[in-house]
């Protein structure tokens, strides 16, 4: 059973260091997270715990999100490094762990992978990653066909998401960093 008090606590601090939307967000990707989780036999709890702080360092200054990134024993390629949008995934993972005492390696590494996967994603990795894409808030052009996914299958699920961020990535010049491709490679053989 989840612990209220405990995610009373992470509530308070995502209200007191993030926008309404982000965590309004926050609370839309926890119970997204929730619903996959059921559907696809992860963990509840876990599901809604990562979801509800995945984005938890993503409005510290970046100087900030550099400085945890830097010192952050996790393993965080050159392309990442020198890619701002990504850091308040590490520095989410860690912060976690100083604030809240996490130590469960399966909700870390969720946050940790959220923005680019990695191999071998668990399946929780896989429901937050995915939960932060089809969250109630989201309204890119083709959300409601990841939504279709999603409820269908999570490996064709991420298959498709990963087929979009290497596609996106290469369309605008971006360089990909090697964990997204792993994913990628991972999840393809999922294809129709
Ligand atoms: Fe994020
Ligand atoms: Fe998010």
């Amino acid at each position: 059973m989840i612990n209220k008090k405990l995610t009373g606590k992470y509530k308070t601090y995502l209200k007191e260091n993030l926008s309404k939307k982000r965590y309004n967000h926050s609370i839309n990707v926890a119970n997204a997270a929730v619903r996959l989780a059921k559907r696809y036999g992860a963990d509840e709890d876990k599901a809604y715990i990562a979801g509800l702080l995945h984005d938890i360092a993503k409005e510290m200054p970046l100087e900030e999100q550099l400085e945890i990134v830097t010192g952050s024993p996790l393993d965080v390629c050159e392309i990442e490094k020198k890619a701002p949008a990504l850091y308040h995934a590490v520095a989410g993972a860690e912060l976690i762990q100083t604030l809240f005492n996490i130590s469960d390696r399966e909700i870390i590494d969720a946050v940790r992978y959220h923005t680019v996967g990695c191999k071998n994603m668990t399946k929780l990795s896989q429901v937050i990653y995915l939960a932060d894409l089809i969250s109630e808030d989201r309204d890119y052009k083709d959300v409601n066909k990841m939504r279709k996914y999603a409820e269908k299958s999570l490996e064709r699920a991420m298959c498709e998401a990963f087929r979009f961020s290497v596609k996106d990535s290469a369309e605008k010049g971006n360089s990909i960093p090697v964990s997204t491709l792993e994913a990628y490679n991972d999840f393809i053989i999922y294809k129709k």
